[in-house]
């Protein structure tokens, strides 16, 4: 049976994407209470979640399906070693789509390629975030209107954020513009930002957000990262940098958002909540239509949205030829291929840049 996942936003075409945020107004109008029905969808949660679980589990419920998982690693097999191909191949027998959240970044893409089920990637390490993307563009789109000439301001950890990392390519492919607002320990991933300086969307990179709050249409706050540091003094040394208060709004456009994908930490202020640009729990409310949309989607039960094939045979697939000869390791220690010693490493050429290859799990770039 072909089988759709959702690990890089990448994975919906443009026509795809459309089609998801219509589908997902469509839910939040009018949400059919029996399309899941007998389904059963699978939470595999090995990091601290409550939004993105809790609303993965609300959607199904609300589509009539039911819901299965753990939201602590240490309860399940993993205590005991099982790595995540194995898991996958187990859940896929008690499951009819797994949404798996993994601290090691191309978790997600193992889960994918083992199992014969749909999986969501709900955050894998540092690296990817597609569904809090979408539920971002939603929220934009829905608050604003179009994306097209939209200046969005990317600003706290955009290192280790993995929320940026995902959101920047797909905001600049949609026509917005994007500042990127963080001292230069948490700059944006180059190849993070490559498509988006491609599209000439990047209009600028600072660390000083009181000198570009007056041009954004909305500014995107992000918490710093703590548990992906490889030090505490790192953190404590960049922690707090931003926080968004009444005083800075009051320069700020009168309609522009405030976003955050949550939690907060300090970078938002209470005093902020009651400002009618305040968008954040809008945004994280709007997880839910979003999400019943992705769960029907990917099961194929809403017809035209999503091809049942991917564009693209997965090259990176188990037993499928390796598009690069194999190095002995990925560069990047939080990689799976380092932590799950059974897969190969395999790497492909990263498009106009021919000195380049990128790691297909966890999209960490070397010299080829
Ligand atoms: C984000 C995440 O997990 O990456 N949270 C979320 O899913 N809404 C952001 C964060 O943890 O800072």
């Amino acid at each position: 049976m072909p089988k759709r996942d959702l690990i890089s936003p990448d994975d919906l075409s443009p026509d795809e994407l459309t089609a998801i945020l219509d589908l997902a107004a469509e839910m939040e109008r009018d949400a059919p209470g029996d399309l899941c029905a007998g389904k059963i969808l699978a939470t595999l949660f090995y990091e601290p979640s409550t939004r993105t679980r809790l609303s993965f589990e609300s959607a199904m419920l609300r589509l009539g399906g039911r819901t299965l998982g753990f939201a602590d690693a240490q309860t399940s097999s993993v205590a005991k070693g099982e790595t995540i191909a194995d898991t996958a191949r187990i859940v896929q027998a008690y499951a009819d789509i797994i949404v798996m959240r993994h601290p090691i970044e191309g978790a997600a893409k193992v889960a994918a390629d083992y199992a014969s089920v749909p999986v969501i990637n709900a955050g894998d390490g540092g690296h990817m975030h597609p569904t809090q993307t979408i539920l971002d563009l939603y929220t934009l789109k829905k608050l604003k209107g179009t994306l097209e000439g939209l200046v969005v301001g990317l600003c706290g950890d955009l290192k280790y954020g993995r929320t940026v990392h995902s959101l920047a390519p797909v905001l600049a492919r949609l026509g917005a513009k994007l500042y990127c607002i963080a001292p230069p320990e948490l700059a944006m991933p180059e190849e993070c930002l490559r498509e988006a300086r491609a599209a000439g969307a990047v209009l600028g990179e600072t660390p000083d957000l009181d000198a570009v709050i007056g041009h954004l249409d909305a500014l995107y706050a992000t918490r710093v990262q703590k548990e992906r540091f490889p030090s505490s003094e790192e953190y404590e040394r960049v922690k707090g940098t931003y926080v968004v208060t009444a005083a800075l709004l009051s320069r700020a456009k009168p309609d522009m958002l405030v976003l955050h994908p949550l939690p907060r930490v300090d970078e938002i202020a209470y005093e902020v909540d009651d400002d009618p640009r305040a968008a954040y729990f809008r945004q994280a409310a709007n997880g839910v239509p979003v999400r019943m949309a992705l769960i029907a989607a990917l099961l194929g039960l809403a017809h035209d949205v999503i091809a049942p094939e991917a564009r693209a045979p997965e090259p990176s697939a188990p037993g499928r030829a390796r598009p690069q000869a194999a190095r002995e390791a990925c560069a990047n220690p939080r990689c799976v291929t380092n932590h799950e010693h059974h897969l190969t490493p395999q790497f492909a050429p990263v498009p106009d840049e021919p000195r380049l290859v990128h790691c297909m799990y966890c999209d960490h770039e070397v010299l080829a």
